[in-house]
């Protein structure tokens, strides 16, 4: 079926971005991101994932400057790459499949900005931070609460080159055939 065949493909193409034009993506594109990574599956289908949609250039320059403070490593190095927009996936510190559900959101969230042009990197150093006082002292005030641990983030914005820059092979992730 050919629109299926699009959409593997779009899979297969798929690539991280770390390089973004300045201006910021309107509301619906990233609306339409979000709304993919809400559908995607949870164990037991208990929803839990909280996505925390940050645009605002002093909050995305602070968690840049807390990550470079408090992480080794990243001295005077911007984690988000400069993304006009940063999503944060927090989910509740009492499920064991915390991170599990919120990969498949992240996953949704990076095949739908692939699939509209839309430039995606996983950032895992808030998600390293998640019991960093600094960074929690951040987040707060946007509403993460004490039962909640970020699990993963995700950079988005147009990307300054191709986003999709050609296929490359994956050589690792064997397979095993049995039966
Ligand atoms: C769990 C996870 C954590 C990652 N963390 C980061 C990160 O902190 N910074 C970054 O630039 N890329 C990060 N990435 C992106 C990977 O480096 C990237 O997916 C990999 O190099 C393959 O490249 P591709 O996405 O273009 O296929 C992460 C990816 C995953 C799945």
């Amino acid at each position: 079926m050919e629109h299926n065949k699009e959409f593997l493909n779009l899979i297969l193409d798929r690539r991280s971005c770390r390089a973004y034009r300045p201006d910021p993506l309107d509301r619906p594109t990233l609306a339409a991101i979000v709304e993919a990574g809400r559908y995607a599956p949870s164990a037991m289908s208990r929803q839990l994932n909280h996505f925390f949609v940050i645009t605002d250039p002093e909050l995305l320059a602070g968690i840049s400057a807390t990550v470079s403070r408090r992480l080794e490593g990243f001295d005077g190095r911007d984690c988000r790459y400069g993304a006009p927009a940063l999503v944060l996936v927090a989910n509740a510190k009492s499920n064991r499949s915390a991170i599990q559900d919120a990969s498949c959101a992240m996953e949704n969230m990076m095949l739908a900005a692939s699939a509209m042009g839309v430039g995606s990197c996983w950032i895992n150093q808030p998600y390293h931070l998640t019991d960093d006082p600094e960074l929690r002292a951040l987040l707060a005030p946007i509403g993460l609460t004490d039962e909640e641990r970020i699990c993963a983030s995700l950079s988005l914005g147009w990307p300054a080159d191709p986003v999709h820059p050609g296929r490359r092979e994956h050589k690792g992730n064997p397979v095993s055939w049995i039966g």
